[in-house]
């Protein structure tokens, strides 16, 4: 297989890192979980989540990556054999199952971006989506066929990621992160810059931040935080892990960790301030409050920003395209990071090569992804996303970090080796953090789910 695949630089990684981190979620879910959770308040449970599990979480992935120098499985085999390799299988699983259904929402998307040139949507936006672009089947089981429409685009979508994946790590995911991420902070400036000299903005950011410090004492906003923040930094689903698996030997582990904590949480305070203004702006001309317009996810981005273009005075049509850009590169370079980790998974545990591992690990994800892009395609979607998220994350990482610190009791090496090469040192409260506060909120957390799932 010759030699293991490098970046090429140090800003390489860390842009490949903050490109897996700042994807869909730190555009359309932020800013809403933020504004439901306390406004400003959310803050305080927020930086505690990302000072006491993102980034130690983030440094100790690193750490086994750089150590171990194998993808995820192949790492956890070489700390603990067989009884550890299954965890690095489980997090590539996650992280396929995501991959399957991101890849559709980038083709979403990606038409968007050429629909609002002509503002293609009219007035019904709402209708427009599930009707004429997804051609929602009324149930999930009359799930009738491919739409075309999403079809294409998806092709699309998977034909970029193979190129980009098929080049390799260093002439690949290294150049399309250098080009994509600075190109998404560029676009998304201008996106922001203009929502918030829209009328109206001000109320939208008051909203946002408004401070809501009641929510404080109610455990499910400290949840939100936790469940966020390994979602966005793309913890505990192997990613970490693999991407660090090609650093260099002189590499310092603990300053990279909190570069791309820390650009991760800045992306994402920029994109509330765009989001909410925008919808600031929206409320105003609706004469209705932001709680009335403000939404998440699918229906925020194809539903509701839609409209607001539609509003908007002067040059919409050109805002509306950079927004659905800057959707469809944070996406991109997030779905390259996930289809990294089973290609490299693959390649090396049957040790094939990395061609044939990407033509058959990304080539069965784009067809099971065709599931998604049929007329029921959007329910499979809400199931799949819903599943991923209350048994994916917390659980793996709760596993894996119980696992580390308290089974195989590798805290201390591991701690010694990212210290060996890092500026940084971390020393006692990285160790509280990994092995008492991050294991007892994830603990409640998974406990807390299992609740409201089953009684
Ligand atoms: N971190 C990415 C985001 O915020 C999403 C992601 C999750 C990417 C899991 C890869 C794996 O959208």
């Amino acid at each position: 297989m010759g030699q293991r695949s490098q970046w090429g630089t140090r800003a390489g990684f860390i842009m490949a890192a903050v490109g897996s981190a700042v994807g869909l979620g730190n555009i359309w879910r932020f800013p809403y979980v933020a504004y439901e959770n306390g406004g400003g308040a959310f803050f305080i449970p927020y930086l505690f989540a990302l000072l006491t599990a993102g980034i130690p979480i983030l440094i100790l992935e690193f750490t086994i990556g750089h150590k171990y120098r194998g993808s995820a499985p192949l790492s956890f085999f070489r700390m603990k054999g067989k009884g550890a390799e299954w965890l690095g299988w489980w997090g590539i699983f996650v992280s396929f199952v995501i991959s399957t259904y991101y890849a559709v929402i980038i083709a979403w998307a990606m038409k968007y971006t050429i629909y609002s040139f002509n503002l293609a949507w009219g007035d019904d936006t709402g209708g427009f989506l599930f009707g004429s672009v997804l051609n929602l089947a009324d149930n999930p089981g009359e799930f009738g066929g491919l739409v075309p429409g999403v079809l294409i685009p998806l092709l699309l979508v998977w034909a970029i990621a193979f190129i980009i994946l098929l080049a390799g790590v260093k002439r690949g995911i290294e150049l399309a992160n250098r080009i994509f991420i600075p190109l998404l902070v560029v676009v998304f400036l201008l996106v922001v810059i203009r929502a918030v000299t829209l009328d109206g903005a001000l109320l939208g950011l008051d909203a946002f931040f408004k401070p809501d410090l009641s929510k404080l004492a109610d455990s499910t906003v400290w949840v939100m935080a936790y469940g966020h923040i390994f979602f966005s930094l793309s913890i505990a689903f192997a990613i970490m892990i693999t991407y660090s698996s090609y650093l260099p030997k002189k590499s310092d582990i603990t300053n990279n960790a909190f570069i791309t904590g820390f650009a991760n949480s800045g992306f994402e305070l920029l994109a509330g301030i765009g989001v909410f203004a925008a919808l600031g702006f929206m409320a105003t001309q609706a004469g209705e409050s932001v709680a009335d317009v403000a939404s998440a996810g699918v229906g925020l981005a194809f539903v509701v920003f839609p409209q607001i273009i539609n509003e908007m005075p002067g040059m919409n049509g050109l805002f509306g395209a950079l927004f659905f850009l800057s959707l469809v590169l944070a996406g991109l370079t997030s779905l390259i990071s996930i289809c990294e980790t089973y290609i490299a998974g693959v390649s090396e545990k049957f040790n094939i090569s990395r061609t044939k591992s990407v033509l058959f690990g990304v080539g069965l994800a784009a067809v099971i992804s065709l599931l998604f892009a049929t007329r029921g395609g959007l329910y499979f979607l809400d199931v799949a996303d819903y599943f991923i998220n209350q048994f994916g994350v917390a659980a793996i990482g709760l596993v894996e970090v119980v696992l580390i610190v308290w089974v195989f009791k590798k805290l201390d090496v591991f701690g010694e080796h990212a210290n060996e090469i890092s500026d940084i040192k971390v020393g006692l409260w990285w160790k509280i953090c990994l092995r008492f506060i991050t294991p007892l909120v994830l603990g409640y957390m998974m406990f807390d789910l299992l609740r409201i799932n089953l009684f």
